[in-house]
């Protein structure tokens, strides 16, 4: 197959930024997609519906013209949100999702929820509401290996989580081992997970070719080549508990290339092409537009878009960088070749 037509895809996660940085990214991600939860990880956090309405308006001014592309907002857990801010949330009507970041467990997480207890009225609001929780699922500390943190967290907070809020729905965010895929799998009703393209396009030894590779560096860390097969294995199996998020994630070159570089990589240049690579890969290319278009909007109760996509199986190069405000934006793949062009787009 060399060409595919596909019901237009959403991005149920990634991070737009703000200012310049949101100004250089955001036509990437609604040149190809419909909707994109966004994260809501800023610095300060997108804590209130109030700020979510901001940032919801900055989005939307930042969108080229004539785009049709629907930001759907999050809200950034902490120890002191309340049960009414949660109520507010709701009646906004854009928001559509609450961001569990563990304390310290990723970029701008500072802020995250300390201890899962501290936010149980919260979640049984939630619960109620039918509000999704979204979870960075992985324990930080120094006590914790690096490759085994998603794995403590399922152990820790997450299985018990979902069995204290039998109703609560859940999206267990960029999962990266087969353990998540088998927790996920074996899940009750309501508990899904999103998957990234780096996850499926890569195993831990990216970081490490040659030499150090920043650009390879996010989190949930890359893992290892049986876990990303399990992965490639669930996000093409047909079940609708996994869909896409691509977690694209831009930081400033040299943030990145940096003795202390940030978490993150940079995909939204070519999300729904890589997707197209890793299906490719396994011979299951029928099977993208279920996992890219339609399971998250079932699961966050949304309509399907009725416009189409069409990518092509023909090699284009990334540069090797993006303008990003006042610095330089290194994308996935930088002059190296992608398999799968964006051909167009059909109107409904
Ligand atoms: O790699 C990552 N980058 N993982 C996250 O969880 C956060 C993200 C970011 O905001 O840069
Ligand atoms: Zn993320």
């Amino acid at each position: 197959m060399n060409r595919l037509t596909l019901r237009r895809p959403d991005d149920w996660h990634v991070h737009l930024r703000d200012g310049a940085a949101l100004a250089a990214v955001v036509k990437f991600t609604a040149q190809r997609f419909g909707r994109a939860i966004v994260m809501p990880n800023l610095k300060p956090p997108i804590t209130t519906a109030a700020l979510a309405r901001a940032y919801r308006e900055r989005i939307v001014a930042a969108l080229p013209k004539g785009a049709r592309f629907e930001p759907l907002l999050t809200l950034y857990l902490t120890d002191s949100t309340t049960p009414d801010e949660i109520d507010r949330a709701r009646a906004a009507g854009f928001v559509h999702g609450i961001k569990l970041y563990p304390a310290g467990a990723t970029t701008h997480s500072d802020a995250g929820v300390t201890d899962i207890a501290k936010v149980h009225g919260v979640l049984a609001r939630m619960e109620e509401l039918g509000m999704p929780l979204l979870v960075h699922g992985e324990t930080p500390g120094p006590d914790v290996d690096v490759f085994d943190r998603e794995a403590h967290f399922i152990d820790a907070v997450l299985g018990p989580l979902t069995e204290r809020f039998r109703g609560l729905r859940v999206v267990f965010e960029h999962i990266t081992t087969a353990g998540a895929v088998d927790f996920i799998t074996r899940a009750r009703a309501g508990v899904a997970a999103t998957i990234t393209p780096q996850h499926l396009l890569h195993n831990r030894n990216a970081i490490f070719a040659g030499g150090i590779r920043p650009h390879y560096y996010c989190l949930p860390v890359l893992k290892r080549e049986r876990d990303r097969e399990a992965l490639l294995r669930a996000a093409t199996s047909g079940s609708p508990r996994f869909f896409l998020g691509t977690d694209s994630a831009p930081h400033e070159r040299a943030d990145k290339e940096n003795a202390c570089g940030c978490a993150g990589m940079f995909t939204a240049h070519a999300a729904i092409e890589l997707y197209a690579e890793a299906f490719d890969s396994v011979g299951h290319l029928d099977r993208l537009e279920a996992f890219a278009s339609h399971f998250g909007a079932d699961f966050y109760g949304l309509p399907r878009h009725d416009d189409t996509i069409t990518l092509v199986k023909e090699p284009w190069t990334p540069p090797q960088v993006y303008e990003f405000g006042d610095g330089a934006l290194v994308p996935y793949r930088a002059g190296e070749s992608i398999a799968w062009r964006l051909a167009g787009t059909e109107g409904a």
